[in-house]
């Protein structure tokens, strides 16, 4: 059954679009539609999510980011997604390998080293449709603004997000048939029944 990713810099709407996601499968037929997430998909995920995420006051390396989150998603494949796959169910993660590429490589890790661990950590498990909800950076500034939560961008910086969008352009270009490029700034619902109909094409038939 397939893998579905989503996939977005900060703010991109993804948390909305996979509810609605979960649902517009079910309503095309699907029997069983697990969501999940990366980083912190498991119970020993979130501990490292906390570790990378959270523990600001700790100096950590680009490329132990690259280790910490491949640590995290060879549980979460492990204890979540195969399994979930190999009883037929269809599986929507909220972030996978994309986003150590564009996010790790955005911090100047190169990408053959980035999928060098990956393949490590997960081996052959590749999404079938990944949807990357595409938002100019200065969205994302409004969004966190209006949210409250600034912060979170002043400690990433508006130059590494850009950077980011930048490796999602770089993707959609290399992989167009996996990759989808869904402009995120339409109204959510809009943005839904785009989703919906990519789906419905690739995985129910016309
Ligand atoms: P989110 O919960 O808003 O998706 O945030 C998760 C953060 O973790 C986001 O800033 C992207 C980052 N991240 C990486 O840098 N590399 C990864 O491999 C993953 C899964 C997330």
């Amino acid at each position: 059954m397939p893998l579905i990713t989503l996939e977005g810099i900060d703010a991109s709407g993804k948390t909305t679009q996979i509810k609605y996601l979960q649902k517009n499968l079910y309503s095309l037929g699907a029997d069983k539609v697990i969501v999940t997430q990366e980083p912190g998909g498991t119970v020993v995920g979130k501990e490292i999510s906390h570790l990378v995420l959270k523990r600001k006051e700790l100096d950590i390396y680009p490329s132990t980011e690259v280790f910490l989150f491949a640590a995290d998603r060879a549980q979460h494949v492990m204890q979540v997604i195969k399994p979930a796959l190999t009883e037929g169910h269809f599986v929507v993660s909220d972030r996978f390998v994309d986003s150590s590429i564009a996010f790790q490589g955005a911090a100047g890790m190169q990408k053959e080293f980035i999928q060098a661990v990956n393949h490590l950590a997960i081996a052959d498990i590749k999404p079938h449709l990944t949807i990357w909800l595409d938002i100019p950076v200065e969205v994302t500034v409004e969004r966190l603004d209006k949210r409250g939560e600034s912060d979170r961008l002043e400690s990433k910086g508006v130059v590494y997000l850009q950077r980011v969008r930048d490796f999602y352009t770089q993707m959609a270009e290399n992989e167009p048939y996996r990759f989808k490029r869904i402009d995120g700034t339409q109204k959510p619902e809009e943005i839904a029944k785009q989703i919906r109909q990519l789906c419905k094409d690739r995985f129910f038939g016309r």
